[in-house]
Order: C-alpha cells, then structure tokens, then sequence
C-alpha cells in the first residue's frame, strides 16, 4: 500500500529541532520519519491504483495524494506536486523556472500548455560576447543568464482551465513544507555542495541555502524556507498577476537592475502561458502525443519512432541487445544532428514539418546498417557533460481518465544561482538553452544553429518531452517523461519503445539500462549493465559485458555513465493504473 506522510508527526518534528534565526538546523526525529529502508524505498517505486502520482520527491507525491484526498482530479495533483517539487527539490525546478505540460482530458481532449521562459525584450544575439568572444559562464550563472520565469502562468492557466479543486488548497503542502521546513535528502544535499561557491556569491542563496558558517547542510536536517513560504502564500491568495505583475516582479527587477540584469516589468508583464497543438504520431497502431517546439522532444521522439517502426525491434531485442542498442543509438543520432540543425522557436524560426514526416525516415533508415556504426559526419571535440543532473519530471492520473505529464525546469542545479532576496525565489538560466553563438556547446555540450539563436521575447529550445500514449480508440495507456537535459529524450524514447515493442511493465522500462546519443560528441553513453536493469557504477569495473563489447565492435566510441535521465511514468494495466519512479532517485508513487 502507498506509504502516507503524516503531517503532524511532520509538524512536531520540525518544531522541536528547527532553530530560531536561521533556516536550518539539525531534524533527527523527522530525518527518521523521512528515512525509509532499502526494500521500503523499492516498494515505494511503483503504487497501483485508481488515481496514481509519481515524483521524485516523497513530499511532493504526498501532496498528489491529498488532493485526490480532497476530492481533486489529475491536474490538481499535478500542479499541487509541481509547487512542492519546487520547495523541496528547488535545484531543479520551481517558480523562477519554467515548465511544459501535457495534459489528456477525461473527455479526451489534449492540451499542451507552454510554460517556458521568454527572452527579455532586451535580449540579442551578441549579448553573450565579450571581445567578439562567447562567454559561456555568462548564460550560465547571474543576472543575465535568466529568462522571464514560466512556471506559475501554465499552472494556473492549466488550473483555470481543467482543475477542480480551489487555487489556493493546490498551495497548502508545498506552503506547510517552505514555512515549517522538509529534511534535506542526499539529492538536495549535493546539489548544494556542488554548487557551494556559485551560491555563495549571492547574499540570499547563501542565507538561504547555506549555515551561518558558510557550510553545507548536512542530510536530514532541516531547510526552512519562510520567504518562499510568503511568497507562495502571496501567488495562491492574489494569483500570478502578483508574481508577473505585482510585488515579486517589482523586487525582482529592482535587484536584477542593481546586479547587471536586463529583466523589466514590461519582461514580467507580457509574460503569457501559451496552448499549442500537441505533436500526434502513430506508433505501432498507437497514438503518441509529444511537447511541440519550443520543446524538440516531441519532434525527435516522432521523428525516431518513425525510424523504428520501419525495423522489427522485438525480434532485434530477442536476437541481439547489442544490435538493439545499436539500432536505437543510429536513430539518436541522426534524430540529434536534425536537432542541431533545424530546431528553434517557431514562433520565430522555420521549423521543418518533414521531420516528423515517415517519408522522411524512411530515408534515413535506409542509411542505417545493423552490421556497423555509421560514420559521423561532423565530430565535434567537446565532451557532453551527460552525468549532470538537472530538471524534474512528473505524472499524475485519475480515475475520471485525465492524465498530465509536466515537466519542470530551472535549468541547471539552482538556476543562475541568484535568489531574490525577501523572496526564496531561485531565478532559472535557461538564456544557455539558446545557441549562444553558432556551434558554442551549452552545458550539455548541445551545439545549435541560427534557429536557436537568441531573439527579444524568443523561446530557448527545449529537451523536455512529456509524452501521453494513446491506444487507438484514443484511451490513455501510458506516460512517459523524464529529467536530464537531452538525455530526457532519449530516455522518453527508449521507456516508450521497451513498453510498446518489448511488452514490458513502465518500471521495469524506466529501471533498465539506457543509452545516450547526441551526435555531437560522438558516443555512445551507457550505464552499467547494459542489456539488464541499470546498477550503480561501481569501482569493479561493472561498466563492460557482453553488450558494451558489441557495441564496441560494431564501431561505436562508448563511455559509461552512472545515470542517463531520471524518469517517472504511468501505465494502465489490468489491475488498474501503475505508477513508477525512477530508482535512480529516490522519489515515490503513490495511489488511491
Ligand atoms: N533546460 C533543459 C531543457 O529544457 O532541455
């Protein structure tokens, strides 16, 4: 049975050791509570249920689970995880980042609702030059690098049109877990440590996330978050117009104008939630429901499926996971050099419609050789920094039949790194998800062309790919989704491919070893145990098998990594809807 919080054993915990003065302090009681042996964790991966929720966040599933509690449907759920993943899990996502989320209505209407971040009006293309020169660290960290955050306009523009419970009780968990404070886990941990330095050049993140000492919380103790309690507060009572138009944007444009930033209220003001039509491909019979542009997973996932289904990858797998492996690498690949190429806004730029067109794979498979590695056509030097870790993915469903697949971003760990003081609102950097200068790798070593360029009031390109799965009476079978970068593509498509064409179960599909292609570098990453369940890395060398040598053979440069992507789903099954996390993090399905 899904495991539930307890919210006053949460409350009296926190009371009794949070400390007066700063925003941590040491939490033994509820770091116990919160702490869950290794079978109980596996057992919390997967939930079975009517209404289901999947995060990567025990908190944030918990607050799913009220809301169908109370009465509320999927989107309800979704969002009220959505706003605690964004206090509990804030290095990945929350109120200054942006989101996209996919949405199948109990009525069977689709509603994909744009939340990413806009350049300001102020944005160009040479705003990243110094001496003619790119500087990527300014995309990356500071004023500069963020963009107008998302997030909260398509929650509430979802909420207005398909939630059913008040704005405000979506609000209650993720309030109760900044005011009252949640014990930090080793992912939020680490995500401090790694980035101690960047934090602690600006004075609200390092009041915030770091002690007075200037260290880093240790796991299990407590992070209070008060301002972005208030601030939370502030959006549920007053809606987004205080957030776009009130008093955040007033402080956010008065510190970001003191610290090199060129956010206006203007910027915040125009900022607008957009619906746009989703990406429907059809997959073995099926349906399947992809994020458009700014988004290119939902083009790219078309796009290699359209590849796939042109081969056998049932009998490919049962005859050979090398060959199998190989295959999907081949497709990634020249999925990745499009991307590279043609994707950008196309609010602004021409974005080819061929690329999802059959034909047009068809002509690309016909390139692809089983028996050897196609030879890359341009091969950049740079090394992808694919074992990082950023962004989050959930899903929710109900037993009314609304399904959401959102996924959330700041970009990379903590954003830019700046919060707006009095807010505990982190700012996002996706300004790096434009090509900041033609063939410049941003930090996941993605190059881009004149289409992904910077523009005034322009959409970064995306690699978040919520994805729903139709049968084709158009009942919702499955969901797909997953946090990483451009690994979040690769990792939808290879969940999507294990559950369609190898019949297997959304946990075991998300528990598997993957792989990773992204053109440039070219290299095939794989995780460990390559052709079963992926495992830790571990100092024994566990990265080689059988299939790694195949692979090898077959003329692809590999690399190991520990993780490629974290990823949730939900499937329907004959004992009723299945909810899974990744195990690679330590989140949890829950259902009722
Ligand atoms: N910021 C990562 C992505 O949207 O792809």
């Amino acid at each position: 049975m899904a495991r539930t919080f307890h919210r006053r054993q949460f409350n009296r915990a926190v009371a009794a050791t949070s400390l007066v003065g700063s925003a941590l302090g040491g939490a033994a009681l509820f770091a116990e509570e919160n702490r869950f042996a290794e079978s109980d964790r596996a057992n919390r991966r997967t939930a079975i249920g009517a209404n289901v929720a999947a995060t990567v966040h025990p908190l944030a599933s918990n607050a799913a689970l009220k809301i169908y509690q109370n009465g509320g449907n999927a989107i309800d759920a979704a969002i009220a995880a959505a706003l605690c993943l964004g206090v509990v899990d804030g290095h990945n996502s929350g109120l200054g980042g942006g989101c996209l989320m996919l949405i199948r209505t109990q009525g069977g209407a689709i509603h994909a609702i744009d939340g990413r971040e806009t350049a300001p009006a102020a944005a160009s293309e040479t705003m990243y030059l110094r001496n003619g020169k790119p500087v990527a660290e300014l995309s990356q960290t500071g004023s500069l690098a963020c963009a107008v955050p998302g997030q909260i306009a398509a929650l509430k523009l979802a909420h207005d049109k398909l939630g059913s419970l008040r704005w405000v009780s979506l609000f209650e968990t993720a309030i109760e877990a900044a005011e009252n404070g949640y014990a930090i886990g080793l992912a939020t941990h680490n995500a401090i440590s790694s980035e101690r330095e960047n934090l602690s050049n600006y004075e609200a993140s390092k009041a915030v996330l770091l002690k007075p000492d200037g260290s880093v919380p240790k796991v299990g103790e407590v992070l209070r978050q008060p301002d972005l309690a208030k601030t939370l507060e502030n959006i549920a009572k007053y809606g987004p117009g205080w957030f776009y138009a009130g008093d955040f944007a007033k402080s956010a444009v008065e510190y970001l104008d003191k610290h090199a930033g060129i956010l206006t209220l203007q910027d915040f003001g125009n900022y607008k939630a957009i619906e746009r039509t989703a990406i429907r491909t059809s997959y073995r019979g099926n349906q399947v429901i992809g994020f458009p542009t700014p988004s290119s997973g939902g083009i790219h996932i078309a796009q290699m499926l359209n590849m796939l289904e042109t081969f056998d990858v049932a009998k490919i797998y049962a005859k050979s996971k090398a060959e199998f492996f190989h295959l999907l690498a081949e497709c990634m690949k020249r999925a990745f050099a499009d991307r590279a190429h043609w994707l950008g806004d196309s609010d602004f730029v021409d974005v080819p419609k061929f690329l999802i067109d059959p034909g047009y794979a068809a002509t690309l498979t016909q390139q692809i050789s089983l028996d050897k590695a196609s030879a890359n056509i341009e091969h950049g030097s740079m090394e992808a920094d694919v074992d990082k870790k950023h962004t989050t993915h959930l899903a929710t469903a109900d037993s009314k039949g609304n399904w959401v697949a959102l996924t959330s971003t700041v970009n990379t760990t903590w954003g830019c790194k700046v919060m707006i003081p009095g807010t505990g609102v982190m700012l996002n950097n996706e300004m790096d998800d434009f090509s900041i200068s033609p063939g410049v790798p941003n930090a996941f070593g993605l190059v881009g062309s004149a289409n992904n360029a910077i523009a005034a009031n322009k959409r970064p390109l995306s690699s978040m790919s919520p994805t729903i799965v139709l049968s084709k009476d158009g009942t919702p079978t499955l969901s797909c989704g997953a946090a990483g970068g451009p690994k979040i593509i690769n990792a939808t498509l290879q969940n999507i491919v294990r559950c369609i064409d190898l019949n297997q179960p959304i946990d075991q599909a998300i528990a598997s070893a993957r792989v990773h292609q992204q053109w440039r570098p070219d290299i095939v990453y794989h995780e460990p145990n390559l052709g079963g369940l992926r495992q830790p890395l571990n100092e024994n060398g566990n990265e080689k098998n059988e299939v790694t040598e195949q692979l090898t053979s077959l003329g692809h440069p590999l690399k190991v990594s520990s993780s490629l992507a974290i990823a949730q789903g939900i499937q329907m099954t004959h004992r009723g809807l299945l909810a899974a996390t990744d195990p690679r993090t330590d989140g949890q399905a829950i259902a009722m």
